[in-house]
């Protein structure tokens, strides 16, 4: 039985990854500073940033690593360049390093589209923005510290690739939205919170920055796909649709029947303008995302509603 090693797993990406790997019959441990009960998954309280704990406590016959553990906040990333530089980058370079020390033959972590940043960075003009995609051949302009240390760690995972023959891939996510999503702080969950308690949501600019949303269950089949498959390099992993925030907020309303309460506020910055992903890649290795967006969207809201969150 092959043994995966999954960092951030008790989050939302890495559980739902942690109890789809165990239910597959993976032996699964979760290495997480948050205990999370999931069965058939063994927990390793540990601080990805401490290099000696993760040492101490790495296991030692791990066949692969799904490393999702990170400061996922660009917001955040702005606030704190050097907190998501530890985390992000200098934790990742540490598990890099201990995977090769014990033998581990495939490393897979979650990146993002934050990585590509600008999508006019070559004097394009605006009025090309629109119909620009993003594909795994496209230079990294990230806008903020959080897209510069996942580009970053994407290099230095090609290194240890290239140096040591270690599987490497990175996945590139668009923005995923799912079940068991109360925690999170993103746009569809505070939709989805606003529309139960009758609340008005900000949107940031006018709203017509547009986003590639991707179910959550698609994630766990790119990442499955991803471990089984040897997946090397960069795949960029995402629905292939974009949706302007006020599309989104349409679509919310067909799939819920409900209206969302909404009023503009100042943008805060490092926020791209548009995300348009080519998924070619990732589907001519065997990907194909399930979920529509109203589909997805339903489930969510009433995963919201049977959880009883607000
Ligand atoms: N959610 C998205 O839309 C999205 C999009 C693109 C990329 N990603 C990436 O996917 C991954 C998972 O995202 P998520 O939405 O599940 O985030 P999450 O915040 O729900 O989960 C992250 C987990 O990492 C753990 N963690 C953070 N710092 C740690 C540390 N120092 N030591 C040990 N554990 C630590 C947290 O406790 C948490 O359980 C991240 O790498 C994120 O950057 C997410």
């Amino acid at each position: 039985m092959k043994h995966i090693v999954v960092t951030g797993g008790s989050g939302f990406i890495g559980s739902a990854i942690s109890k789809h790997l165990a239910g597959r019959g993976y032996r699964v441990s979760n290495i997480d500073l948050v205990h999370r009960e999931m069965s058939g998954v063994s927990y390793i309280g540990c601080d990805i940033r401490n290099r000696d704990s993760l040492e101490a406590l790495f296991p030692n016959d791990a066949d692969g690593v799904i490393h999702m553990a990170a400061i996922t906040s660009v917001l955040q990333s702005k606030k704190d360049p050097v907190g998501v530089f530890e985390t992000n980058l200098s934790a990742t370079s540490s598990l890099l390093e201990i995977s090769r020390l014990r033998g581990v033959k495939t490393f897979h972590m979650a990146s993002s589209n934050a990585v590509f940043g600008s999508i006019l960075p070559l004097g394009r003009s605006s009025k090309d923005e629109i119909d620009i995609k993003f594909t795994e051949e496209m230079s990294l302009y990230p806008l903020t510290p959080y897209g510069a240390t996942k580009a970053a760690a994407e290099m230095l995972g090609a290194a240890y690739n290239d140096s040591y023959g270690i599987t490497f891939g990175s996945l590139r996510l668009t923005n995923v939205y799912g079940t068991d999503m109360g925690g999170k702080d993103s746009i569809v969950p505070r939709i989805m919170r606003s529309i139960i308690n009758k609340t008005s949501i900000e949107i940031y600019g006018d709203g017509l920055q547009w986003r590639d949303y991707i179910f959550i269950d698609d994630v766990v089949d790119a990442f499955t796909l991803a471990l089984e498959d040897g997946w090397n390099g960069p795949t960029i992993v995402g629905s292939g649709v974009s949706y302007s925030v006020l599309d989104l907020i349409a679509a919310v309303e067909r799939a819920t029947d409900h209206k969302v309460d909404f009023s503009h506020v100042e943008s805060k910055g490092g926020e791209m303008r548009g995300v348009r992903v080519d998924i070619s890649l990732a589907k001519g290795r065997g990907f194909n995302p399930r979920f529509s967006i109203e589909d997805g969207l339903s489930r969510v809201y009433h995963d919201f509603i049977e959880r009883g969150i607000h």
